[in-house]
């Protein structure tokens, strides 16, 4: 007997691999969805959920960080499960998944990052934004990552929030990140730095600068360090005034009155100082017995280019910037995952509007859909991937409305439980990930500090086995 595909007997099947924002925004709005019965079950190569929550945004952004409350109160809904410490293309394959689920939403976020693409980005002492972060937030991969920190000089190359986060964490004193989350092992190595300059570096102008409002306010407060910027940086060229008087955009308008008051701040009476430096790109990373000593740099000037937008092209005066720890931030990009359409030039899944989409045959693949970074690339903040998910689900139930199957479904649970223990995998459902995470606060609040973050997965599987 045909039953209807979203139907008591014959739920709607969703797997979700990642259980950052996208994940669960998709998740919400597919249990929302009152007519339709909908079962979603969401992986995760950790064993913790919340992605970029937990693993990105800063330890001084606890409150950013309490968005996790409201995916913790989705995942008590009866017909969502979470299964963490499951890699999609390792632990489970794409075609096992057509057995279980009627459909797959890749929710994946950008794993890696954009590279610069110059010599030496490979030398000791050069690392990637998603490197730095990860280590900062002890997330598992970067953990036993090395950084020495006796540079004074240290170069960031670009402009973004990601950037600025970066700044802040470098500038701030032991004392202020020892009441954040950020990760034991970091805490450690930064406490023993000798770092004096830190140079944020755009390759434009400061009107092109991507950062936002909000994140600089905090330069304000810093207990040992300044923001600053020589005026002589901030000269607009012509195009770029008629640009802002035209638009008025007031993230722009806000930045720029953001530079031109720590223009006016004194760098010498600081531990350490943010400079902001326009202009400029770097050349290349060069270095003695592979480990960085300077990065050359050259300066920019501004072009309009036949769409309007102010581009940077190199003049031919070039600088020598002495420093032995360079972070680049200048965007990340998703990992290809074995069958999943990769669209190489995006750095994302192929998609056209959150459906899988195959270029070689320009066709829309069936079943597969991809929302937040994974779809539309590294932008936004948390809340730009709810109507992102949003748009990706409803095209997902548009697919599947009046769609009938043979099978009924008893318990979907007890199913992927199956699949996952014939693969002998060792899966952290929600329950435990709850332990780890009442443990991490705990310890946490004896050390004065919101959770001191496990940073092995061994020690979490530990940790979990120990309170069960
Ligand atoms: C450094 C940084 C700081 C940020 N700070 C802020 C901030 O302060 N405020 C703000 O609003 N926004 C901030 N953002 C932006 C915000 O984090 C993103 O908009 C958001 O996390 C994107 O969500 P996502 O679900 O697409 O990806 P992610 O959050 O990256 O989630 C992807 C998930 O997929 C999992 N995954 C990946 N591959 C696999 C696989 N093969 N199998 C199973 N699971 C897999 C990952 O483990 C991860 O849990 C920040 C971003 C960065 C990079
Ligand atoms: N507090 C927060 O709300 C917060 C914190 C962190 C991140 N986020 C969000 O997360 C998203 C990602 O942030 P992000 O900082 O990684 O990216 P981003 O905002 O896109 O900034 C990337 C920076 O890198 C520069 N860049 C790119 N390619 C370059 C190259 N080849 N050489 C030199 N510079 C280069 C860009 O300059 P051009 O402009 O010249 O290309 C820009 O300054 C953003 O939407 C951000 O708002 C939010």
């Amino acid at each position: 007997m045909a039953l209807s595909i979203g139907s008591k007997s014959r739920p709607l099947t969703a797997a979700i691999i990642g259980s950052g924002p996208s994940g669960f925004y998709a998740a919400d709005h597919l249990l929302k969805q009152e007519d339709l019965h909908v079962e979603v079950d969401m992986f995760d190569k950790l064993p913790t959920p919340y992605g970029l929550v937990r693993a990105g945004v800063a330890p001084d952004h606890q409150q950013i960080k309490s968005v996790s409350k409201i995916f913790e109160k989705l995942a008590q809904n009866s017909s969502f499960r979470f299964w963490g410490n499951v890699e999609f293309g390792k632990d489970v394959l794409k075609y096992e998944f057509f057995k279980y689920f009627d459909a797959i939403i890749y929710a994946v976020g950008t794993q890696s990052d954009r590279t610069m693409n110059i010599k030496g980005e490979d030398l000791v002492g050069s690392f990637s934004a998603t490197e730095f972060v990860g280590w900062y937030n002890g997330h598992p991969d970067y953990r036993d990552l090395k950084i020495d920190f006796s540079s004074v000089n240290i170069a960031i190359i670009g402009m973004g929030n990601v950037a600025i986060d970066i700044a802040r964490i470098l500038a701030k004193s032991t004392e202020e990140l020892s009441k954040t989350d950020i990760a034991q092992h970091a805490l450690d190595q930064l406490t023993e730095n000798k770092i004096k300059n830190i140079y944020l570096i755009a390759r434009r102008g400061p009107m092109q600068a991507a950062f936002t409002p909000a994140g600089t306010k905090e330069l304000f407060k810093m207990a040992e360090a300044i923001a600053y910027v020589n005026s002589e940086e901030l000269k607009i060229e012509e195009e770029t005034k008629k640009i802002i008087e035209e638009t008025k955009e007031k993230r722009i308008i806000q930045n720029l009155q953001f530079l031109e008051q720590i223009s006016k701040n004194d760098p010498t009476q600081h531990k350490k100082v943010i400079h902001f430096l326009f202009r400029r790109s770097p050349l290349e990373l060069y270095g003695i017995n592979k480990k960085v000593t300077g990065v050359k740099i050259v300066k920019n000037e501004l072009f309009q280019d036949d769409f309007g937008n102010l581009k940077a092209k190199a003049t031919d005066v070039c600088e020598d910037f002495s420093t032995s720890l360079v972070f680049r931030s200048i965007g990340y990009k998703t990992q290809p995952m074995q069958d999943v359409p990769f669209d190489d030039k995006k750095g994302i899944i192929a998609n056209k509007d959150g459906r899988v989409f195959d270029l070689k045959n320009n066709k829309v693949i069936k079943s597969e859909y991809v929302t937040g970074w994974a779809k539309r690339g590294p932008s936004g903040v948390i809340g730009t991937n709810k109507p992102d998910s949003v748009e990706t689900v409803n095209f997902l139930l548009e697919d599947f409305k009046n769609k009938t199957a043979e099978k009924f479904i008893d318990s979907q649970e007890f199913i992927i439980h199956s699949w996952l223990e014939s693969k002998n995998v060792r899966f952290v459902p929600f329950e435990q990930w709850q332990i780890l995470d009442s443990h991490e606060k705990e310890i946490g609040e004896s050390r004065d500090k919101p959770r001191e973050k496990v940073t092995s997965i061994e020690e979490m599987l530990e940790i979990i086995k120990n309170n069960t």
